[in-house]
């Protein structure tokens, strides 16, 4: 493989003709031969291409102009010389500023990225391929960061006559094992090899790289969009800030009563996180009242759900409001809690921290404020679990049966259930809800 700079090109203007100036350069290789042969790839800076296409503006503002060459913005960095916006550009680029470049240009002026790369890659190559007689490939870069990673690179930003990606997926290596997941982002290496001769102070914006024919196509091919990685498969597609911002605005919202479950198991680690974020929850008197009962497949669960329906049948059966059609319609209703993969049954220890006092009102008021406690430590878990996507319904029945709980549980007197968290993941997405206006929820 070679790479050589095309040297001597003039300042380029939107009255530059590029091949014509690139056919016309005096092109020489080590091995004593010049010009462009057959299966050598021009690789041209996009600032060229964009003083030529007139892409070239007044730099009165930086902002208003990265919103107009941007589709959304990935991450902003604040610092001492500044700040950076990464963007996505309607090219579908990530990148600083939209690639929009005040270096090597007239004051006062800034360099916007070519309005559709993949079309000026294949204008030229054809203009050159032209002149030239040669079969080529053509390559536009521009220098951009990276993730991870200091320093930056040129990468392929519009391609003409080039495979873009060099997959290797089904090979076999040098041991004779199948390779999965190998795809060289072939365009992007012979873009930095260019860059080695190019320079960024030397102003060399065309390179050639001859040894790469094998890449070069007869088609103009599709161009430079197949590096793009498609958002929904890129783990990366928000800044860190921003995804940390974003998680914390939407967590509350996210959690909705799930009532229906798949059968998959949600593992003890998400269970103990959201208990975790529970015991995060404010307590009265610098209390931590809150205890959890996590219930899989235990005999014990469904001799708590048997003795719990068995009470609630004697409760309605007392009230003549209803028939035995309409209790075996209500008792349907507690069937979550049997089939959901994991129920957590909370509770307020009332011996922790709780205050006593002598007149029953004060006590009373004392018990609703653990149990207001209990009910913050809940919402907790369930936002928890609503952040690893696992749905859950707080259902209220133990509330209503707090000793056949214990009875059945074995606990203590002090310990006063606060319902049952049906637990797993959602078998379908919850319906959107009708938004509430919180100024009609505000007391005058
Ligand atoms: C203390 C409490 C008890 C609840 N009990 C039940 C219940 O017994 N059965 C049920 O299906 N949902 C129960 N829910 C869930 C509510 O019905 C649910 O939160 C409401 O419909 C709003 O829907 P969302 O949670 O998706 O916003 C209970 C919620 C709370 C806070």
């Amino acid at each position: 493989m070679q790479v050589v700079a095309v040297p001597g090109l003039p300042r380029i203007d939107h009255t530059s003709n590029l091949a014509e100036l690139i056919h016309h350069a005096t092109i020489t290789w080590p091995d004593g031969t010049s010009g462009l042969h057959d299966g050598d790839v021009v690789v041209i800076t996009s600032k060229i291409v964009s003083k030529v296409e007139g892409n070239v503006v007044a730099s009165d503002n930086r902002d208003e102009l990265i919103d107009q060459e941007s589709v959304r913005t990935l991450a902003t960095k604040h610092h001492a010389r500044g700040t950076t916006r990464i963007v996505e550009t309607h090219h579908g680029l990530v990148m600083a500023a939209a690639g929009i470049d005040a270096s090597n240009v007239d004051a006062g002026t800034v360099v916007l990225l070519p309005k559709d790369c993949d079309a000026s890659a294949r204008r030229i190559r054809q203009e050159l391929q032209d002149l030239t007689g040669k079969r080529l490939g053509v390559i536009i870069t521009d220098t951009m960061g990276r993730a991870w990673r200091n320093g930056l690179t040129d990468n392929a930003i519009g391609i003409a006559g080039l495979v873009a990606l060099d997959d290797h997926t089904g090979k076999q290596d040098q041991f004779g094992r199948t390779l999965e997941m190998t795809v060289i982002a072939i365009a992007d290496e012979i873009a930095s090899a260019a860059d080695l001769v190019k320079g960024k102070s030397v102003g060399n914006p065309v390179a050639v790289v001859r040894g790469m024919d094998q890449f070069v196509t007869d088609e103009d091919g599709p161009g430079a969009a197949p590096l793009i990685r498609a958002r929904e498969e890129d783990l990366f597609w928000l800044g860190t800030a921003e995804a940390i911002q974003e998680g914390q605005k939407t967590a509350v919202a996210n959690r909705r009563t799930v009532r229906r479950f798949t059968a998959a198991p949600v593992i003890d680690e998400i269970i103990h996180e959201a208990i975790a974020a529970a015991i995060t929850a404010p307590a009265p008197h610098h209390s931590t009242p809150w205890r959890f009962l996590v219930l899989r497949n235990e005999p014990k669960r469904e001799q708590l759900l048997d003795a719990m329906r068995e009470k609630w049948i004697a409760d309605l059966k007392a009230t003549s409001e209803f028939d035995d059609e309409s209790i075996t319609k209500r008792l349907a209703r507690g069937d979550l809690l049997r089939t959901a993969p994991v129920i957590v049954i909370p509770f307020i220890d009332m011996a922790d921290g709780t205050h006593t006092y002598p007149d029953d009102a004060r006590n009373a008021a004392e018990r609703d404020m653990f149990m207001v406690a209990g009910g913050a430590a809940v919402e907790n878990l369930l936002v928890s679990l609503a952040a690893h996507d696992v749905g859950s319904a707080w259902i209220g029945s133990t509330i209503f049966c707090p000793d056949t709980v214990r009875a059945v549980l074995d606990l203590s007197e002090s310990l006063q259930p606060l319902g049952a968290i049906a637990i797993g993941y959602a078998d379908s997405p919850a319906k959107d809800r009708e938004p509430r206006n919180p100024p009609d929820f505000i007391l005058e």
